[in-house]
């Protein structure tokens, strides 16, 4: 995909050719800011672009530097800065304040919002290209190419390194966004250190398995750092933890003093996303005079990454660009095959009565899951004619599944995709005159989304009901019985959904 008209909402959508593209990038629009060479970067001179600004959340850094990238570049930009006297305080939605700044023509939006997976409806929504300055806990993609070229800056490559990350690994967005952006890499092996409460998020940890990124998990921060090119802290994110306690117990275990730095090798580096808490600092001024940390560059970095992505978003850079991208994943509309019918009559199935006239057979659903589905299908509020239960397999007299029968009752597709979620290899017969018409099997849908009651786990996602943005939840398919929230990339087991 070429970078024109391109979001900015996630990582793991850019492929190691892009990223490199855009980190060379900024080292010419780094030179040319440094040098006021105007003819190099201000390339949006004249055509009437505006950015909207849209911060729902506190920043200094990512609102700042991409608000200076834009003048920089030439493009206007309006917006806000936090909620504080917008209508976001009067009850107004995500969609209908992006409904606005498109109604007043804005050819951008740069946002940061409390809610995961903000920035993909976003730019799902709108016709304009959306740059996520962090998602909820999610993630926070333009922090992470600015991370990675000071990291190339710093150690010269970014194959073969070895990162420490620490802090508040569970709720800080940047060290999700940045581990998965170094798994496009080779060789790169990462170190994580955190108070337990903290620890990484299982899913992030899944991904990094499945993409072989050899990861530790430290007990001790000295450890840490020796074995790291870079040590990447974060601040302890108390506004994300549902009780203060989960702060207070967890606040002083990742601290990094001077102590620490001077037993660090020599080329070590010390990067942070900033701020640094003062009160509890995770940094310690005298660790913060040492000429070991180097997240000053890391955050002025901030300014020529972001000036970069816009333009490549606006056209103005990078048509040139040839090398490889992730196309749009195709996806297959199925989940079912159809079986061969064997005329047979219906088997009794210990006291499972056989349907005599017309209806559904539901086999081999997976055990414990049958009343789940009673109650999706709504079963027992249509009065539907029903019978139930778990029963021994033919096949194998040791295994056990679950039937469920209904009388006078075809399954429509969304039902049947209900099914093959909760309960994928299950078996759907249709029953015409007593015998089998017809018989499927069904498997994972690639996609999941319009089913009522479907409901992502994580409660921070957008597509939660308690939030109000009326975003229908949608999954993907992540594994035989595993899927990946589409806006928040939870990862859950198909049966936690319902
Ligand atoms: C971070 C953020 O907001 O995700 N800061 C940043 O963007 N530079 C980290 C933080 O707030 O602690």
């Amino acid at each position: 995909m070429a970078f024109r008209n391109r979001s900015f909402t996630d990582i793991h959508s850019l492929t190691r050719e892009e990223i490199e593209f855009i980190l060379d990038k900024t080292a010419i629009i780094k030179a040319a800011l440094l040098k006021k060479d105007r003819s190099i970067y201000r390339l949006a001179d004249g055509m009437d672009l505006m950015a909207a600004s849209l911060f729902y959340e506190n920043s200094t850094r990512t609102r700042s530097s991409f608000e200076i990238a834009a003048k920089k570049l030439g493009v206007e930009v309006t917006g806000f800065s936090g909620i504080e006297g917008t209508s976001v305080k009067k009850g107004e939605s995500l969609q209908h304040t992006l409904d606005m700044f498109r109604a007043y023509l804005c050819d951008a939006v740069i946002m940061r919002h409390p809610l995961d997976g903000a920035a993909r409806f976003a730019a799902d929504y709108l016709d304009i290209p959306i740059f996520n300055g962090g998602d909820g806990k999610n993630e926070h993609p333009t922090q992470t190419l600015l991370d990675l070229f000071t990291i190339r800056e710093h150690l010269g490559r970014l194959d073969g390194i070895d990162i420490g990350m620490g802090g508040d690994l569970k709720y800080g967005r940047t060290v999700h966004s940045l581990a998965i952006a170094l798994s496009k890499f080779s060789n790169v092996r990462l170190h994580f250190f955190s108070h337990p409460l903290l620890k990484m998020p299982q899913g992030v940890l899944d991904f990094l398995q499945q993409n072989n990124v050899d990861y530790v998990e430290h007990d001790s921060l000295y450890g840490t750092l020796g074995a790291s090119d870079i040590f990447y802290q974060t601040r302890v994110q108390r506004e994300r933890m549902p009780d203060d306690e989960e702060y207070q117990k967890a606040k002083d275990a990742c601290r990094i003093t001077a102590a620490h730095l001077s037993a660090a090798k020599e080329t070590f580096g010390l990067m942070h996303p900033l701020p640094i808490n003062k009160e509890y600092p995770e940094v310690t001024p005298d660790a913060d005079a040492s000429p070991k940390t180097i997240y000053r560059q890391q955050a002025g970095n901030g300014l020529p990454l972001r000036l970069v992505l816009l333009a490549l978003s606006f056209g103005l850079m990078g048509t040139e660009f040839r090398g490889k991208s992730n196309g749009v994943e195709q996806r297959s509309p199925s989940f079912y095959t159809d079986l061969l019918v064997v005329k047979k009559e219906q088997k009794t199935e210990q006291n499972l009565k056989p349907i005599q006239g017309s209806g559904t057979v539901i086999d081999h659903l997976v055990p414990g899951t049958a009343r789940k589905l009673m109650d999706l299908l709504k079963v027992e509020e249509r009065c539907d004619i029903y019978r139930g239960g778990t029963v021994r397999r033919r096949s194998n007299r040791d295994e056990l599944k679950a039937m469920l029968m209904i009388e006078n009752r075809r399954l429509t597709d969304d039902e049947l995709r209900m099914v093959a979620a909760i309960s994928p290899k299950s078996r759907i017969n249709t029953i015409t005159n007593g015998e089998v018409s017809r018989k499927i099997e069904l498997h994972m849908p690639d996609i999941i989304e319009g089913i009522p009651y479907l409901m992502c786990t994580n409660t921070g996602c957008i597509t939660r009901p308690e939030h109000h943005e009326h975003v229908t939840a949608k999954f993907i398919r992540a594994g035989e019985s595993l899927l990946r929230c589409y806006y928040c990339n939870a990862m859950m087991g198909a049966r936690e959904l319902f």
